[in-house]
């Protein structure tokens, strides 16, 4: 088997490139990453120093949104079985400062790929989209029929995305699962996202900013139960074009979250208070049925548990 893995030096990507090994100990494997500065670069070549030697592993260190198809089939010569596309600028506040770079790496990078697949007659595409295309829609919990309000660029480059692999499918049959991924945490979480900010400042006694007045809340679903979500849509072949939520169906407000993470540090935040942020919505919760149903998708980690080995991780890794 060979798989076609983007975005593998990353936080999510690099978990999911242990487990694929887990799992398929004699698979291929070709990781394209750009090593995009978006945090320190030294934290993706940590992640993805393990994978180097392993038989079977390639790695390519090029810019999908710069790459044309035929570039990609010159560099992926041997066919490959199944693409999982994680390679994204992520981060939805820094989407607004410079849309057009989020627009070539995720909606033209996207592109790219599915032609190469298209090309080469690649037969299973699996999507990393996320939770940010509901928007400010407030019908919670959300299930993936909703009406979708995305309010960031971050979001939107997600949406089209999906909508790409709409028109794939209908064009040229191949399956295309898009995962909405809810705020993923765990061991390596980027250093951009909440729980890692607030566990930093709070463990290097720094003050922490809480935008708005602290009841904005989010579902945050541990990497490992993201991870396991992915492996049961590869194996997934029912229909020829699914979006399906990955989350936790439990949403906790940020005030909340820093309270659990002064109770697992034993130490107190310090906390001052900024306006909210254009572009973050209220509340994210999603509605994980159709998950289970068609992925066996069953996530087990409790957030108490989840943020333990994410500030166990820290601590030992800071
Ligand atoms: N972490 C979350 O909470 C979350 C939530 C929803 C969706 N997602 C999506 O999941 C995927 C993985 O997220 P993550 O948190 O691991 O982010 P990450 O930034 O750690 O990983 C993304 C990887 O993609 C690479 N990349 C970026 N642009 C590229 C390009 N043009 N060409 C090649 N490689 C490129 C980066 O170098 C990085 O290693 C992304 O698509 C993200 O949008 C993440």
């Amino acid at each position: 088997m060979h798989l076609l893995l983007t975005g593998g030096a990353g936080f999510i990507g690099h978990h999911l490139l242990a487990a694929l090994y887990a799992k398929y100990p004699g698979a291929q494997i070709t990781c394209i990453d750009n090593f995009d500065p978006f945090y320190d670069v030294a934290v993706k070549e940590n992640n993805i120093q393990p994978f180097l030697s392993k038989p079977g592993f390639r790695l390519l260190r090029i810019d999908l949104g710069q790459t044309s198809p035929t570039q990609l089939t010159t560099l992926i010569p041997e066919k490959v079985d199944l693409i999982l596309h994680l390679a994204a600028k992520a981060g939805v506040r820094p989407s607004i400062q410079n849309p057009e770079a989020y627009q070539q790496a995720n909606v033209g990078g996207t592109k790219n790929l599915l032609d190469f697949a298209v090309a080469t007659g690649v037969r299973q595409f699996i999507f990393a989209s996320s939770s940010s295309v509901y928007g400010i829609n407030d019908h919670y919990p959300w299930k993936e029929d909703e009406e979708l309000i995305p309010i960031s660029p971050y979001a939107s480059t997600k949406l089209a995305g999906e909508q790409l692999g709409k028109q794939y499918r209908e064009r040229h049959g191949m399956r295309f699962i898009a995962l909405r991924f809810f705020t993923v945490y765990g061991p390596g979480q980027r250093p951009d996202l909440a729980i890692h900010k607030f566990t930093r400042a709070i463990l290097n006694d720094q003050p922490l900013t809480v935008y708005g007045n602290g009841n904005t809340s989010r579902d945050y679903t541990y990497v490992g139960d993201i991870v396991q979500g992915i492996l049961g849509a590869m194996k997934y072949s029912d229909s020829n074009f699914e979006i399906i939520n990955l989350g936790n169906h439990y949403s906790i407000s940020l005030i909340d979250l820093i309270r659990a993470i002064e109770k697992i540090t034993g130490k107190s935040a310090l906390l001052q208070y900024g306006p909210d942020q254009p572009g973050d919505v209220p509340k994210t919760y999603a509605d994980i049925s159709k998950a289970k149903r068609l992925l066996g998708y069953d996530p087990q980690t409790k957030l108490e548990t989840g943020l333990t080995a994410f500030v166990d991780w820290f601590t030992s890794n800071r």
